[in-house]
């Protein structure tokens, strides 16, 4: 996720930007920027690369007479690929404002239109830039500059942590805040913005927290907040008491529940710009996936690695169940040493969280050399996977800073399931109903209250089972690659050997294990009707042999209550977001059994995050 650090006040500003933005490094990002005032204009420098790349720019350049305000910032590519051009900050026509942003404007591509229409010229492929020419334009038809930005506020749609400075009114800098977090620090005489407590902690502990639909102005000797419509709001300051490492986990003991507690924001930003709930639409055509690119495809092969080949696995119960097309899911490792049967009609779509895996970009090539049309689901913008795609879909998930995966593989799912839903449009004409939309849209705020109260329950359970040997994971349907995940979870992180099974196979192989102190866990969804029966008789199976069941199963099923050894009970929902809530509770329980077994979560032995090689 991008980060951002900004000062008004007499310290020398450049030290205290780079500071800042040292201390924001650990979020991951590929470019970096500060602007500063000098000599009565305004400069920007910037860089692809590290803080350490900028600060080398610096100090070629030799600003004269650098003074605050200024903002810094490192960026985390969402729109426009890594690049000097696309890092933050950007200027408007006359380069009398400059803004630094961090978050996604969802309808930026109807503004870049209307503000290119009235003769605005970007210099970057970003979607923040129009931001600042927005506040332009509003200061062109005659508004002073803190109305123009409030009223360019207004204009935006999405989520945004935004710094704003002008050449004008060096004596302040505009700060606003929509699903994007702001932090302002207090000082005596001068006063930081961060996105990111890490940022403020060498200069102040003293905080302000600003909230959704905020704005604050922050000038040396005070700090003024408003709503959108101007009207104050007060706030009382917090004192920070946590070391630097645990800020820069946001509080959290590790990345890895960090990134987990995270997913709800991860989905929300990867809605963003897709779902319209007033329409009852989904749209993909804005990053290129259109009617003509899919009309005759005949088969869909879906090529991955790890986490990310899970997430395909979802998609194949997704795309079948809902479009009749058939849908081949292949380990890259496998499928770039067989003979696919691939033509011009098949599509195929590599998942990737970094976009650099070696087996899945070979995988890539090997299908385009056949003639395939490519699509790939990525979190990196700009990677080699996204750049040799004819089409990207991002998820939106930020940087995963934790080997395991998380919440880009629920991001993957969500991505798979926007996809579902919008060829069922483009193809059946069928627009999704109303209450699954409404579903879609809520779950970011269902699945906050959920890990919370899950996590409790799934802690108690971990204590008794952390010192088994081995696990089994039983799941069917689309609940089968949740078990997978589940299991690849936890060995990878508690080094607990755990296998994933399809519970229909039990009987033809791993029954043999069951034993007293061999635990398997169960997931069944009431939602899947005779597949929920099934898998009731595979544990029946288990429990019969004296086998302890965890049990992940729908939070009405008084069978599996009364079956089980430990019942973690997971809300109703629809079909296709049963894969979302099942997951959840098994990356914790893989969490805490990991924690507890005295396991390096953040960086488990022998792995890498990103597997670059064969
Ligand atoms: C597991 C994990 C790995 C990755 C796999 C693919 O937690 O992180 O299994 O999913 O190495 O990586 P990407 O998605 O970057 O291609």
């Amino acid at each position: 996720m991008c980060g951002i650090i900004g000062y008004i006040g007499e310290r020398q500003v450049l030290p205290v930007l780079l500071e800042g933005l040292r201390r924001l490094e650990y979020r991951g990002y590929d470019s970096a920027g500060v602007v500063f005032l000098e000599d009565g204009k305004i400069n920007i420098i910037k860089v692809k690369g590290r803080v350490f790349d900028l600060e080398e720019k610096i100090f070629s350049e030799l600003p004269k007479n650098p003074k605050s305000p200024g903002l810094g910032h490192t960026r985390w590519a969402t729109h426009g690929e890594p690049s000097d051009e696309n890092a933050h900050p950007h200027f408007d026509c006359k380069e009398m404002l400059a803004v630094v942003h961090n978050g996604i404007i969802e309808n930026y591509y109807e503004l870049k239109k209307e503000l290119q229409e009235r003769g605005h010229k970007f210099n970057s492929a970003t979607d923040t830039e129009v931001i600042v020419h927005l506040v332009e334009d509003f200061i062109n038809q005659g508004l002073d500059l803190k109305i123009a930005f409030f009223s360019a506020l207004k204009r935006l749609k999405g989520a945004y942590a935004i710094g704003l400075i002008s050449k004008e009114n060096p004596e302040f800098i505009m700060v606003a805040r929509n699903l994007s977090p702001v932090v302002i620090g207090l000082g005596e005489g001068e006063n930081f913005l961060a996105s990111d407590i890490p940022a403020l902690l060498p200069f102040t502990k003293k905080v302000l927290f600003l909230n959704d639909g905020e704005v604050a102005i922050l000038s040396k000797d005070k700090v003024e907040i408003f709503d959108l419509e101007g009207n104050r709001v007060k706030r009382d300051p917090v004192i920070i008491t946590w070391d630097l490492a645990s800020a820069e986990k946001g509080g959290f003991p590790h990345f890895l529940l960090k990134e987990i507690y995270e997913q709800p924001e991860a989905i929300k930003h990867t809605l963003l710009g897709r779902v319209d709930l007033d329409k009852r639409d989904i749209d993909f055509s804005k990053e290129g996936l259109e009617k003509e690119f899919l009309e005759d495809v005949e088969k869909i092969f879906i090529v991955a690695c790890g986490t990310s080949y899970h997430a395909g696995l979802v998609a194949k119960y997704l795309i079948e169940n809902n479009l009749k097309i058939p849908v081949e899911v292949d380990l890259a490792s496998e499928f770039r040493y067989r003979s696919p049967l691939i033509n011009s009609k098949t599509l195929f779509i590599a998942v990737s969280q970094s976009g650099e895996t070696a087996d899945t970009l070979a995988g890539l090539r090997l299908a385009k050399k056949m003639g395939a049309k490519i699509l790939s689901i990525c979190n990196v913008l700009g990677s080699t996977i996204a750049r040799e795609s004819e089409v990207v879909l991002y998820t939106q998930a930020g940087p995963e800073i934790s080997v395991a995966s998380t919440k880009a593989f629920v991001t993957q799912v969500l991505i798979f399931i926007l996809f579902t839903l919008y060829l069922k449009k483009l193809f059946y004409k069928e627009n999704e109903k109303r209450e699954k939309l409404e579903a879609l849209i809520k779950l970011p705020s269902v699945l906050e209250k959920f890990t919370k109260e899950v996590h409790s329950e799934v802690k108690k359970i971990a204590k008794k089972w952390y010192n088994v040997g081995n696990c089994l994971y039983l799941g069917r349907n689309i609940l089968y690659p949740i078990a997978l995940e589940g299991a690849l979870k936890l060995k990878e992180i508690s080094y607990i050997h755990a296998e994933g099974y399809a519970a229909g196979e039990m009987k033809h192989g791993p029954i043999a294990l069951i034993e007293e102190d061999f635990p398997t866990v169960i997931l069944a969804a009431k939602e899947t009707g005779i597949i929920y029966e099934k898998t009731l008789s595979n544990a029946e199976e288990v429990k019969s042999r004296r086998g302890p069941i965890i049990a992940f199963v729908s939070e009405n099923s008084e069978e599996f209550k009364k079956l089980s050894d430990d019942f973690v009970g997971i809300p109703l929902t629809f079909y296709e977001f049963l894969p979302i809530f099942y997951v959840i509770p098994l990356q914790l329980f893989a969490y805490e059994m990991a924690v507890l077994r005295g396991c390096d979560v953040d960086k488990p032995r022998n792995l890498a995050k990103s597997v670059t090689v064969e």
